[in-house]
């Protein structure tokens, strides 16, 4: 197996008011994966997103970077944020700047590009979340889903090598939902890796190929997609419920309108497919189903 892109070794970080953040945290990014760091409310995904590019430090124990123990000196993080960039949760706690062009030219600025080279990323980063018509829009008068895209933009003008993006979707409507997710599949095919911490299960089933699964600061599980069919009572029993797809699919095998598969559907439009090609099949042969 290659050396995961970013790891945790037995991570502890408590806040100063005495709230554990994480508690002996162990798990690995694979590199080039769609990875789902799930969990509930307060089990410490944002604090790991954190820890991810730098922000928090750990008190016990190491985040690494391509097998590398991170460095926290001013040249070691700014290295790090410009191979790691992280959305935030709240688009608020990352814009700094005035107009939104400026906003997403901050990073690439810092890390001393020249100005024709920093004026095409920016470019191409307005373009990629379709803000090309707000690009001189003071930040503070965008809406929240724009603010969070002019986020997600300026990370994207770092060129990293690896996205976090802590609940991106909250608050998003649905065709943001949808452009987003499409985003995503685009950098994922540009050999990007990709984390996504959310408690959005639904997502996470028809998206992820590897599952760390928070508890209380501490990974609960962790799985590739392949086991997740198997394990879905385990995961409700962490308390993230069970996809819809997936319950929605076992009712109707249980029941015998749609057979058993290898490869059980993992999307809305992937159920619908195999409800239609079984209902197809009923059509041609309605002796199959007496
Ligand atoms: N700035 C902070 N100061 C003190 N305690 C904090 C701070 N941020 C988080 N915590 C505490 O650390 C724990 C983990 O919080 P964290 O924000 O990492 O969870 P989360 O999984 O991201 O939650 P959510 O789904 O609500 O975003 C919680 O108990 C929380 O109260
Ligand atoms: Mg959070």
């Amino acid at each position: 197996m290659t050396e995961p892109i970013l790891a945790l070794k037995d991570v502890t970080f408590t806040y100063p008011e005495g709230s554990v953040g994480l508690m002996n945290c162990t798990l690995a990014v694979p590199r080039g994966s769609r990875t789902a760091i799930l969990g509930v409310n307060g089990s410490g995904k944002t604090t790991l997103c954190l820890h991810f590019n730098g922000i928090l430090r750990p008190q016990v124990g190491t985040v690494l970077f391509d097998g590398q123990p991170l460095t926290y000196s001013r040249r070691g993080l700014k290295t790090l944020r410009s191979r790691v960039g992280l959305v935030f949760q709240n688009p608020e706690s990352q814009l700094l700047s005035a107009s939104v062009r400026e906003d997403i030219s901050f990073g690439p600025m810092n890390l001393g590009l020249d100005r024709s080279e920093v004026r095409a990323r920016v470019e191409q980063a307005l373009a990629t979340v379709d803000l090309v018509h707000l690009a001189n829009r003071p930040v503070h008068s965008l809406s929240f889903g724009q603010k969070k895209r002019v986020c997600l933009a300026g990370i994207l003008a770092m060129q990293p090598e690896v996205i976090i993006l802590d609940e991106p979707f909250s608050g998003l409507d649905v065709p943001m939902q949808r452009d987003l997710n499409a985003t995503l599949a685009d950098l994922w095919l540009q050999g990007i890796t990709v984390v996504i911490c959310s408690h959005d299960l639904d997502f996470a089933y028809e998206w992820a190929d590897h599952w760390h699964i928070l508890a209380a600061g501490s990974v609960a599980a962790s799985w590739d997609q392949r086991q997740i069919p198997d394990v879905l009572p385990q995961v409700a029993a962490l308390g993230l419920g069970t996809p819809r797809v997936a319950e929605l699919y076992r009712e109707l095998l249980v029941a015998g309108y749609l057979p058993p598969l290898p490869h059980p559907p993992r999307s809305h439009s992937d159920l619908l497919a195999v409800i239609r090609q079984a209902h197809q099949k009923i059509d041609r042969h309605p002796a199959a189903v007496q």
